[in-house]
C-alpha cells in the first residue's frame, strides 16, 4: 500500500529526533505482554512533550493517565535533576507496570506514581502546586475539569497539554462521546481568557494552553 506523505514525514521526523532507547522499548514490550492497549502516545509525540518542557523549564509536573509509563519516561527525562514527576493512574494494574517502567528507565527517583482517581488525586497534590506542566491523556470526559484544576494551578507561563486533540480525525465528524468531549475541551481551550492556546498537529494533535498573567 502507498504510504501518505504525513506519514512519511512523520518517521522522518521520528528517525532524526525521536529514537527510542533500550528502555523505551521495553515498556512497549511490557505493555504488550500485559494486553494494555496500544493508546500510549508515539515517540515524536514524547520528543514534543519534552521540547515543550524544556522551553518553559519545567520542573513540577503532572501526567493525568500513565498506562505504562511510556509517556511518563519521555517527560521525566525532559525535567533537571532536582524536577519532579507526578504520575496518576486509576488502574493498579497500569500503576505496578509503571512503576516497574520508572525503574527500568532510570528516573524512578523523580518520577512518584500516584494510584487512584485523577480528581482524587489532583487533590492530594494541591499542597505541591504550582506547577510547571501537565499533561492529560485519560478519561476524555473528564478532561474539562483537569483543565478547570490545571488553570488553578498551573504558575504563570505554565503549561497545560492534552493528547488526541484530533481524535484520529474524527473531531471533524464526532461520532462518539469521547469525540464530543474532546471538541467541547478544545473549544474551552480556545475561548479561555487566562490562556494562550492552540493546538500542535504533530501525531494525534497535541492541545496546548500557556497560563496569562
Ligand atoms: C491513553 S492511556 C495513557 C497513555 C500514556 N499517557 C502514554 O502515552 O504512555 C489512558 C490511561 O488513563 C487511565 N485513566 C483513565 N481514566 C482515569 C481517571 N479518571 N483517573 C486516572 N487515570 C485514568 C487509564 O487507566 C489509562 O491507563
Amino acid at each position: 500500500m502507498v504510504k501518505k506523505i504525513t506519514e512519511v514525514l512523520d518517521q522522518y521526523v521520528a528517525d532524526l529526533f525521536a529514537q527510542e532507547d533500550e528502555a523505551l522499548q521495553w515498556i512497549q514490550a511490557e505493555a504488550d505482554r500485559h494486553d494494555l492497549p496500544a493508546i500510549s502516545i508515539r515517540a515524536d509525540e514524547g520528543r514534543l512533550l519534552q521540547t515543550l518542557m524544556l522551553a518553559i523549564g519545567a520542573k513540577k509536573a503532572i501526567e493525568i493517565g500513565a498506562l505504562a509509563g511510556y509517556s511518563g519516561v519521555w517527560m521525566a527525562r525532559a525535567l533537571p535533576a532536582d524536577g519532579h514527576l507526578y504520575s496518576v493512574e486509576k488502574s493498579s494494574k497500569h500503576a505496578k507496570i509503571v512503576r516497574a517502567s520508572f525503574e527500568k528507565a532510570g528516573v524512578a527517583h523523580k518520577a512518584d506514581v500516584m494510584e487512584g482517581s485523577a480528581m482524587d488525586m489532583l487533590r492530594k497534590l494541591e499542597g505541591k502546586a504550582p506547577f510547571d506542566f501537565i499533561f492529560i491523556d485519560a478519561d476524555k470526559a473528564a478532561y474539562k475539569d483537569y483543565l478547570a484544576w490545571s488553570i488553578e494551578h498551573l504558575r504563570v507561563g505554565g503549561m497545560v497539554t492534552a493528547h488526541n486533540a484530533f481524535r484520529e480525525g474524527r473531531i471533524v465528524n464526532l461520532q462518539s462521546d469521547e469525540d464530543r468531549a474532546m471538541d467541547a475541551f478544545n473549544r474551552s481551550l480556545a475561548n479561555n481568557p487566562r490562556l494562550e492556546s492552540t493546538i500542535i498537529g504533530v501525531g494525534d494533535g497535541l492541545a496546548v494552553g500557556i497560563k496569562k498573567g
